[in-house]
């Protein structure tokens, strides 16, 4: 009789909110559609370095019941392990990876699927020119890698973004203080510019578009100017200002987090209001993934069997529009994809009163006024 067919999927880099919708989509696919076994393997590209096979276990239907709604990952993640440079207990980093394919071949694993962003996505290309049939499914909150138009995780932490806005306003307004909050969003502003968005933010940070603090000062006074003496400004963890560090409250060498208390600094010597920031951090991360969320999860994880069954490895599962289709890992594997400065979602924000306190004079200093009293 023939050996049943197995496949490995792996769950790498930061934690998001549908992830185990990938697993179960997969699982379920596997089994009902080809009666395929399917192996988890623990911790990113972890799991496949620990002795006796101890990171790799079964998983079946059973297994992944009930996952559906529940953030992180019943795999565990990891965003410290590049298995072609594996660093331990301060020695040189040591290329590890030919354990993945003694480890592949040992238990008998067809395929593997790498659900991860650009840097898993860049491992997993180079998995594949060793001879390791892989193929890829894009996560990441941060919505920005290349070669799908959306990431899952991203409208969960949107939905967390916009509610935090929500609930600062009541106190900004109560108060009449400038509330900044800082969102996570390291090369690329798209959950500050959603977030902000959804949230109805007054100035948005971002990486892509270097601020000025008197741009952003100038925008709270033409408010204070017609009766609002209150503003919330969103700050991505990315933004910089030209010539300023923005990592410079960081806490681990590779690590960002912090700016919005330097934005926070800028504008006390230059409004008279109040102003407090606060960094959401890791809650943006966690909990049940939104609905959407649970549904595009669920339809990568099923896309990314049905390219496995193609014999279609080296690609990585995306969504085009409304549609599944899929790119090549090494697209994704170029690094971020980010907001365009000149593309339309920054043009409407502007167009409805949103500045970018952008250095480059991007933003409209005068569309306040020019709004409320007339074209000068
Ligand atoms: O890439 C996802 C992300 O959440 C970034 O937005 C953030 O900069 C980073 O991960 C945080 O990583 P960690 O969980 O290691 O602090």
């Amino acid at each position: 009789m023939a050996r049943k067919r197995r496949i490995a999927i792996l769950t790498a880099g930061g934690d998001c909110a549908g992830l185990n919708a990938v697993i179960r989509a997969v699982v379920r696919t596997a089994e009902n559609v080809h009666g395929w076994e399917v192996w988890g393997v623990e911790n990113g590209m972890e799991g496949f370095l620990q002795p006796r096979d101890e990171g790799l276990r079964r998983l079946t239907r059973d297994d992944v019941a009930g996952v559906l709604t529940q953030g992180g990952t019943i795999l565990g993640a990891s965003n410290r392990c590049d298995i072609f440079a594996v660093k331990r207990n301060g020695r040189a980093p040591r290329d590890e990876s030919e354990r993945v394919l003694k480890t592949f071949k040992r238990k008998g694993i067809d395929a593997l699927i790498c659900v991860g962003g650009d840097g898993t996505m860049g491992a997993a290309h180079r998995l594949l020119e060793m001879g390791v049939p892989v193929v890829g499914v894009p996560k990441t909150i941060d919505n920005d890698v290349r070669g799908t138009d959306r990431s899952f995780g991203f409208d969960t932490c949107i939905g967390v973004v916009g509610d935090a806005i929500g609930r600062l306003y009541t106190t900004a307004e109560s108060h009449h203080r400038v509330m900044l909050v800082e969102v996570m969003g390291r090369d690329a502003g798209w959950i500050g510019l959603h977030g902000g968005l959804a949230g109805g933010a007054e100035a948005i940070l971002i990486p892509e578009l270097p601020y000025d603090p008197d741009r952003l000062a100038h925008k709270i006074h033409a408010r204070i100017g017609y009766g609002k003496r209150f503003s919330v400004v969103v700050v991505s963890e990315g933004a910089n200002r030209p010539g300023v560090d923005p990592t410079f409250r960081r806490e681990q060498a590779d690590r960002l987090g912090g700016v919005s208390f330097l934005v926070a600094e800028e504008l006390r010597r230059r409004t008279v209001l109040e102003v407090r920031h606060m960094v959401l951090g890791h809650m943006q991360r966690g909990g049940m993934p939104s609905p959407y969320d649970r549904v595009l999860a669920s339809r990568l994880g099923q896309h990314a069997v049905t390219l496995i069954a193609e014999g279609a490895f080296g690609q990585m599962a995306a969504l085009k529009g409304e549609r599944m289709a899929s790119v090549a890992m090494e697209t994704a594997a170029r690094g971020p994809r980010k907001v365009p400065k000149r593309g339309p979602l920054v043009a409407q924000a502007r167009e409805m009163g949103i500045t970018f306190a952008a250095a480059d004079g991007s933003d409209d200093p005068y569309a306040d006024a020019r709004r409320r009293y007339g074209a000068p």
